[in-house]
Order: C-alpha cells, then sequence, then structure tokens
C-alpha cells in the first residue's frame, strides 16, 4: 500500500485486510453498553468519507435510550439484530446541499477563500443541485444537457428530485461503511438492516421529511450464535471487468 507520502507500508495493507475480514453481519448481541466516547469516535470515522463535492449529505441518530430500542425492534420486524445496545439511524440527506456550500465558505481552513472554491459553492453546485419547485429546473436542464451533450461530454445527472435521492445515497453509503468498521476497530459488531418499517421508524424517530434512512446499524458486543452462516462471496474474477 501507498501512502501519501509515497512510502509503502505492507502492514497497514495487511492490517486492513483483516479488519474488512473480520466485520460480520452480526445477529445477536450481548446486553453490554457501548461506551459513548467510542461512540463519538466512530461516527468522526464516519464523516471521514469521501462526498460528492464534499457537500456531506448524511446524519446519524444514535438510539441508545432503552424505551425507544423496545420501541424499533418491532419497526425492524421483529429481527434479532434489531435488539441491540446501540442502533444507529443513517440518513441520506438530498436537502441539506444549499446550507452545506454555504457551511463550507464558512467553514474553509485558511483564511481566505480562494476565488475558484467561492464561484462553485456560490454558482456551479447551485446550477447542479437546485431542481427547483417540483422538479422544474431539473427538467429544463436535462433537455439543456441532452443538446450540449450532442457536441462535448458534460455531466448528466443529477437532475430530478430521484437522482438528487441517488446523489445523496451514494455519499451516505461511504459512511456507513466507514462506521462499521471503525466500530470494528474497537472491538464492537454491527448489523446493517434495510429490514425496516420506514413509515413506522418515522412515529419512533422524528426524522427531517426529506431524509432517507438508507439503513439502521446494529451494534454491540456479539453474543450467541451471532453469524448464521459461514462467509459467502462470489469469485472476484465474476464481478471485474479489465481493459
Ligand atoms: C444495505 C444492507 C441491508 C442489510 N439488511 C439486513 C437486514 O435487514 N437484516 C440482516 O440480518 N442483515 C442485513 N444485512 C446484512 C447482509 O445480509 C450481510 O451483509 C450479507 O449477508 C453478507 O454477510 P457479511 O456481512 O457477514 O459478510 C444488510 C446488509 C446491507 C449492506
Amino acid at each position: 500500500m501507498t501512502t501519501a507520502d509515497g512510502t509503502t507500508t505492507d502492514s497497514t495493507a495487511a492490517g486492513f485486510r483483516a479488519l474488512v475480514d473480520g466485520r460480520r453481519a452480526v445477529r445477536c448481541f450481548t446486553g453490554q453498553q457501548v461506551p459513548e466516547a467510542v461512540i463519538r469516535d466512530c461516527l468522526e470515522t464516519a464523516v471521514l468519507a469521501p462526498s460528492s463535492c464534499n457537500l456531506q449529505p448524511w446524519s446519524f441518530v444514535v438510539v441508545t435510550d432503552p424505551q425507544r430500542l423496545e420501541r424499533l425492534h418491532p419497526v425492524c420486524l421483529g429481527q434479532r439484530a434489531a435488539r441491540a445496545p446501540l442502533i444507529i439511524a443513517v440518513l441520506a440527506r438530498p436537502d441539506t446541499w444549499k446550507s452545506a456550500c454555504q457551511e463550507i465558505l464558512q467553514r474553509w481552513p485558511a483564511t481566505e477563500v480562494p476565488p475558484a472554491v467561492e464561484r462553485f459553492y456560490t454558482t456551479s453546485a447551485p446550477r447542479q443541485y437546485n431542481q427547483g419547485q417540483l422538479g422544474w429546473r431539473g427538467l429544463l436542464k436535462r433537455g439543456l444537457t441532452y443538446v450540449t451533450g450532442l457536441r462535448k461530454a458534460v455531466m448528466r445527472t443529477p437532475n430530478s428530485q430521484g437522482q438528487m435521492r441517488l446523489w445523496a445515497v451514494k455519499s451516505t453509503a461511504l459512511a456507513a461503511q466507514n462506521l462499521m468498521l471503525a466500530f470494528q476497530s474497537h472491538g464492537y459488531a454491527t448489523c446493517p438492516m434495510e429490514g425496516f418499517d420506514e413509515k413506522r421508524l418515522r412515529k419512533v424517530l422524528p426524522l427531517p421529511r426529506q431524509a432517507i434512512p438508507i439503513m439502521l446499524l446494529a451494534v454491540g458486543q456479539p453474543g450467541e450464535r451471532a453469524i448464521h452462516a459461514p462467509r459467502l462471496r462470489f469469485p472476484v474474477e465474476q464481478c471485474v471487468t479489465w481493459y
């Protein structure tokens, strides 16, 4: 593995591989609580994920309150994995790009915001992500993109509310994986769950209307028969094409 300063560190590669290899979907947890310091560290690791234009379109709802966890169990269709001492709702946020553009400029990590950066977040990004009421801007952009795209390469998405949802989910899924690996590195197991009823989830957790709960992450120490089956993956040649 090559680091940012150009050195090769085989042990980093081996350590990373072992961490990824060690993560399994765990379906049974002990009641042992996850310390708040661990949760905070893992969330900080999660948001180190890359995101489209660095707009960080994600948010997280951390649930440790026993009463709320009890209510989440039926929401997760009564799954064993949902009997965990900690559940984190991972939310994709197609609705936060506008405030994120402003926040990037406010938080720019230098005294001066470079003019190109300022232009990007005040002009280009809003053009790219503002789909207008009922998506009318997106529709217009689709037409313009089609015409311009006849002559040169153009970025064709996102230009609808649906594509904005996909846009946010892409980056958020990367943060979710970081989150799972971070817990793994602290010695805690996880189970990502998409088996839940979103309508009922919104009754237990007051989520912003446009937020997309992409998964509920159960976290804790593995209990009995925590892993259901040996690891199964298709041969990598089956899913890779080389040119
Ligand atoms: C998006 C997503 C949703 C999942 N939903 C559930 C779920 O609702 N319940 C569950 O027990 N496992 C769930 N899983 C876990 C997968 O079943 C598991 O990752 C897969 O079988 C591979 O096993 P491994 O993670 O142990 O390698 C989900 C995984 C992902 C990525």
